[in-house]
């Protein structure tokens, strides 16, 4: 029996259309789990093996979980001016394992660079009809989305690199910071059911970012474990609190998760301590490991829930995912209630007190 690394993780079936869907339904992990004898050590949880058997059993007891719909469909905008810091992998990656659990779920890429249509599977040559047909030439989401095949009910706007001089050709236009927002309002007058829908942005404070801004109810900020992380988010969270202000009542950053932890650094600690001093409870408690797996993912056209559901970056995603939807619950009754009250809506003080 091989001791494998936490990250070197067995190959996975490269499977398509149905086959993928079904894989990922059952969350089967194909890959072989060593069977090792389980020393105490293992129980604690500090060898590799223990790690990756944990991992397994979580992973097959993820698939029998049901997770709680909101009760209305939650807009939420990934935003973070950094480039680099996991907003593309995380916005496919929770959305993936939302929609994997059987949530309703559309993906809006609005970043040129297409990075969340690539990792969706969604081809995005320039021409490709796109979220830059719904900003400029008034296209319906709905006829630019295209289906993912991870999930029934998953589906992505792409973005191409027509979208690169959009920030400019906006600027020219009419109502130019609520093109998205109109598009959402329409896109859920025709599909109320929708669950979830997610916004992943540009690494800029531009009027791309501005749309998504206006668009949504929630901000979600992917935070990198890493010197500098807190530096440019004042700015951030003042751009919030001006859209608010001004354009969005309705906006609050709602969630913070810290991405690309890295456990051999000291430094990864003390930028976690800081950014949970910061913004309190807002912060999802699964922390997303720097993991080779999740970079891998992209480079095959897939999120990392799909590419390999044993690995470390997978199961992080699917309980940060599971901590999302259940702090966006239905107020009704014991647990759900005690979410509900801090829900989005009540966290709004904790993060205006950063500065
Ligand atoms: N948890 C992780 N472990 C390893 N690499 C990661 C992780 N999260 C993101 N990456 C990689 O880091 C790079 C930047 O991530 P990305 O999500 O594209 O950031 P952003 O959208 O903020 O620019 C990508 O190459 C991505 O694959
Ligand atoms: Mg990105």
């Amino acid at each position: 029996m091989t001791e494998h690394a936490p990250d070197v993780s067995r190959e996975t079936p490269q499977l398509d259309g149905r086959a993928r869907r079904e894989a990922i339904a059952t969350d089967r992990v194909s890959r072989e789990t060593p069977g090792a004898e389980i020393t105490n050590s293992d129980r604690d949880g500090d060898t590799p093996i223990a790690r990756e058997a944990q991992a397994a059993v979580r992973v097959m007891n993820i698939a029998q979980e049901k997770w709680p719909r909101p009760v209305t469909t939650r807009v939420i905008t990934v935003a973070n001016q950094k480039g680099g810091v996991g907003k593309t992998t995380t916005t496919v990656n929770l959305a993936a394992a939302l929609a994997a659990r059987g949530l309703k779920v559309l993906v809006i890429d609005l970043d040129p660079q297409g990075n969340a249509s690539t990792a969706l599977g969604i081809a995005h040559p320039s021409g490709t009809p796109s979220i830059y047909d719904v900003l400029l030439s008034g296209s319906s989401l709905a006829e630019v989305s295209a289906e993912v095949d991870i999930a029934e009910e998953f589906w992505c706007v792409p973005a191409t690199i027509d979208l690169a001089g959009a920030d400019i050709e906006l600027t020219a236009q009419v109502a130019r910071e609520y093109r998205l927002q109109r598009a959402v309002e329409v896109r859920l007058g025709q599909e109320p059911e929708l669950d979830y829908i997610f916004v992943d942005c540009p690494p800029s404070l531009g009027l791309l970012t501005l749309n998504a801004l206006v668009a949504a109810r929630e901000v979600l900020i992917p935070i990198q474990c890493e010197y500098y992380a807190l530096e440019g988010l004042a700015q951030l969270l003042g751009t919030v609190e001006l859209v608010r202000a001004h354009l969005n009542p309705a906006l609050a950053v709602s969630t913070v998760l810290l991405t690309m932890y890295d456990s051999r650094t000291r430094l990864a600690d003390q930028v976690a301590d800081d950014v949970r001093a910061h913004f309190n409870e807002l912060v999802i408690k699964a922390v997303i490991p720097r993991n080779v797996r999740v970079s891998e993912a992209p480079g095959f056209g897939q999120t990392v829930i799909t590419y390999d559901p044993g690995s470390r970056g997978a199961v992080s995603y699917v309980n940060a995912a599971r901590e999302l939807a259940e702090r966006g619950a239905a107020p009704s009754g014991g647990q759900d209630a005690r979410s509900a009250n801090s829900g989005p809506g009540q966290r709004e003080s904790s993060a205006a007190e950063v500065k």
